[in-house]
């Protein structure tokens, strides 16, 4: 408090396997925060399939990579003009338009991005893939906190034990365990007690199968987001808590071991 410049909270939702929510998740705290009156960017880093401005039904002109662009070339736009905005809280730093780019950039962009959306934000939501690629465990290095989704099938916390055996070698703590539900609710195949003997790790949040939403598809096409429709809170009281719950938690800062 009593700080003259601000400094955003940077956080990546990532997973160990595809289609387990990561997307949807995002697009919901965003809306989450947007009701705690925080200002939000989310960044796509879903190189190939990035799916934020479509989902919020925005189109864009400008991309991550025209910004790589600018920078490199040494000129230096206000941040604002590389991003599209969704409302008064929500703005967006779209995915690549032509996929090709992803192999041009370099890693350090994502630093570079932080760096300058730091001051102009309160969060920083980065919506990525679940490949253990370089851009992407670049990002998880960067960003001040992580949250896994997971999902309940055996593949899925397989992966997930890999990835937390390796978390664990090299000492990373900043990551937080979402288990949803949601997106499949006939697919509850392990108890709480099987997933977290498998994955060897402690579950933070479930996000229930009472919160599989059946029109979710007539958001995407008309780009709402889930969170900011007023009926979401009475519908889904016990999950908007614990989305409500999970977003005030990645706010909150710990003493990173170093
Ligand atoms: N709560 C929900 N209710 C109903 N359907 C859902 C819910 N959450 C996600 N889905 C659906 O499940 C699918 C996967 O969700 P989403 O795209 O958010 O996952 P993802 O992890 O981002 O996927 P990818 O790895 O491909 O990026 C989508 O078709 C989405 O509409
Ligand atoms: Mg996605």
């Amino acid at each position: 408090m009593g700080k003259t410049t601000k400094k955003a909270v940077s956080i990546c939702i990532t997973s160990a396997k595809g289609g387990v929510g990561k997307t949807t998740t995002t697009l919901n705290l965003a809306g989450i925060y947007e009701v705690l009156e925080k200002k939000v960017l989310i960044i796509d880093l879903d190189v190939t399939n990035g799916g934020i401005a479509l989902s919020l039904n925005k189109p864009y002109k400008k991309d991550i990579y025209s910004l790589f662009d600018d920078i490199s070339l040494n000129i230096h736009n206000e941040f604002a003009t590389y991003t599209t905005k969704y409302d008064d809280y929500i703005d967006i730093l779209p995915c690549f338009i032509d996929p090709r780019s992803a192999s041009k950039i370099s890693n350090s962009i994502i630093e570079e991005i932080i760096d300058r959306a730091s001051f102009l934000y309160d969060v920083i939501l980065i919506d990525t893939t679940h490949l253990l690629n370089e851009l992407n465990l670049y990002t998880l290095d960067k960003v001040d906190k992580i949250l896994y989704i997971i999902g309940n099938d055996a593949v899925n916390l397989k992966n997930m034990k890999s990835i937390i055996k390796i978390f664990n070698d090299l000492k990373i703590n900043k990551y937080k365990i979402l288990l949803n539900n949601s997106y499949n609710p006939y697919k509850e195949y392990f108890s709480l007690y099987d997933i977290k003997n498998i994955i060897k790790a402690n579950i933070d949040y479930s996000i229930s199968s009472a919160f599989f939403i059946p029109n979710i598809d007539s958001y995407v096409m008309n780009g709402k987001i889930i969170t900011l429709d007023k009926r979401t809170p009475k519908t889904y009281v016990k999950d908007y808590e614990v989305l409500l719950n999970i977003a005030t938690d990645l706010l909150v800062e710990e003493e990173e071991n170093e």
